[in-house]
C-alpha cells in the first residue's frame, strides 16, 4: 500500500489545487544595485541586497511557507494513492506524462537545496542538536526523490515522499512546541530531556 498517514493526505488534498495552479515566476528585469542591507536587519526590513551576500534573509517560517511546503505539496500531490468514492487512485504521473514528472523533479530539487538553507548560519536553530540531522534528512529525501523521478520508479517515488514526510515530522516534533494535550503523539518532553534541555 502506498499511502501516507491520513493527516498528510488531508493536508495534500487541501493544498493540491493551489499547488497545481502555480506557474513559474516571470523573469524580472534587472534592477539597479541597491544599498547594502544592514547586518542583522530582519527579513521584513530588507527589500533588496547588493551582491555578494551570505546573509540569511528569510525566517525559518518563511522558508517553510514559501519554499519547503509548496515544494513538498507539489511532490506529494504526484505520488501515492488516494481514495475516493470510486476507489483507490494512483497519483503518480503516467510514464508519458512528462509535464507532471517535471514538476516532481523540480520539487524534489527544491527540497534538496532547502535542506541546505535550513542549515545556514543564522537560520539553523540548534546547531549542536539534531536540527542539522533533520535538515540533512530532507536533503537526502530530495536526492532520493530526484533519482526515483528520473527513472520514473513509482514505488521509489512514493518511498522518497515518505522519507520527506519523516524529515518534516521529526523536525516539527522536536522544534515546534505543542500544548500538552495535543493529539500529536510525538514525545517532545523526552527529546528535550535527552538533549539536556528543560522541558516546556
Ligand atoms: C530542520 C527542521 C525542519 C524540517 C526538516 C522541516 N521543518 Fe517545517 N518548520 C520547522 C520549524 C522550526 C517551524 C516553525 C517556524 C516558526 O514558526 O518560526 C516549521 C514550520 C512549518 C510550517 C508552518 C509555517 C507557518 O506558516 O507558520 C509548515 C507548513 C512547514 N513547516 C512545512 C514543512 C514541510 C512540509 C516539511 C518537510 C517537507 C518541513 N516543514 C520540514 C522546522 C522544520
Amino acid at each position: 500500500m502506498r499511502r501516507l498517514p491520513l493527516l498528510l493526505t488531508g493536508l495534500v488534498l487541501a493544498a493540491a489545487l493551489p499547488a497545481l495552479a502555480q506557474s513559474p515566476a516571470a523573469k524580472a528585469p534587472a534592477k539597479p544595485a541597491p544599498a547594502a542591507a544592514k547586518p542583522g536587519a530582519s527579513a521584513a526590513t530588507v527589500t533588496t541586497i547588493s551582491a555578494p551576500s551570505g546573509a540569511v534573509l528569510l525566517s525559518v517560517k518563511d522558508v517553510m511557507r514559501h519554499i519547503v511546503n509548496p515544494a513538498a505539496e507539489a511532490y506529494w500531490a504526484r505520488s501515492g494513492e488516494i481514495d475516493d468514492a470510486s476507489g483507490a487512485h494512483d497519483r503518480t504521473p503516467t510514464a508519458a506524462d512528462e509535464a507532471n514528472w517535471k514538476v516532481s523533479l523540480d520539487s524534489a530539487a527544491q527540497l534538496v537545496e532547502a535542506g541546505n538553507l535550513l542549515r545556514m548560519d543564522g537560520r539553523a536553530r540548534d546547531p549542536n542538536g539534531p536540527w542539522n540531522k533533520y535538515a540533512v534528512a530532507l536533503t537526502n529525501a530530495g536526492l532520493s526523490a530526484m533519482t526515483a523521478v528520473n527513472s520514473k520508479d513509482v514505488t521509489k517515488t512514493f518511498d522518497a515522499g515518505s522519507a520527506m514526510y519523516d524529515a518534516c515530522f521529526n523536525c516539527h516534533g522536536k522544534y515546534i512546541q505543542r500544548p500538552k494535550d495535543s493529539l500529536y503523539k510525538h514525545n517532545i518532553d523526552k527529546d528535550f530531556e535527552a538533549a539536556g534541555k528543560p522541558s516546556h
